[in-house]
């Protein structure tokens, strides 16, 4: 996991693929606790309210052309990795996601050891493959997807 701080690129590249899938387009729905006013709505206590984070990972002012897959949107012009405020896969708050740290920690660890000892080949010509979400209720169910793992 120490070898992460010196791999930007990959990096940049696990923090993109998590932005551009959004496999959780919302938070679970939570209750206001108090009166409050947001953008000059009074919410009552014990509304409902659930985040869009698609709203956040799809923003367009953080994430130029957020359409597109593009691992730049995780780097800096020195192509040093760039944190953003805007990365909430695991939605953020009191509720955020209790398992983030397991998952950003397997996630880095299952594809690099794959990347290290497997060469990936499409069944399917490149240009055949699409990436629009075949569900997009709770979660945003990726395509199905079959390649070859070649050993190295
Ligand atoms: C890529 C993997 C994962 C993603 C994108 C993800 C995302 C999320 C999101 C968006 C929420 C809702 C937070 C909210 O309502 O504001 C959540 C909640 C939760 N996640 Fe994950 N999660 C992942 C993996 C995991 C793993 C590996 C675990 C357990 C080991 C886990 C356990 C939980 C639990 C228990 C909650 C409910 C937390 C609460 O309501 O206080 N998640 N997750």
């Amino acid at each position: 996991m120490q070898d992460r701080n010196y791999m930007p690129y990959t990096d940049a590249v696990l923090h993109e693929i998590q932005r551009y899938i959004d496999l959780i387009p919302s938070s679970l729905p939570h209750a206001v606790t108090c009166d409050m006013k947001f953008r000059g709505y009074l919410i009552p206590k014990g509304t409902s309210v659930i985040a869009s984070l698609t709203s956040v990972l799809y923003d367009d002012k953080e994430f130029p052309n957020p359409e597109r897959f593009d691992p730049n949107h995780f780097l800096d012009e020195s192509g040093k990795f760039k944190k953003s405020d805007y990365f909430f896969p695991f939605s953020t708050g009191k509720r955020i996601c209790v398992g983030e740290g397991l998952a950003r920690t397997e996630i880095f660890l299952f594809l690099t050891t794959i990347l290290q000892n497997f060469k990936l080949k499409s069944l399917v010509d490149l240009k055949d493959l699409h990436t629009t979400p075949v569900a997009n209720g709770f979660i945003s169910v990726p395509p199905k997807f079959q390649m070859c793992f070649i050993p190295i």
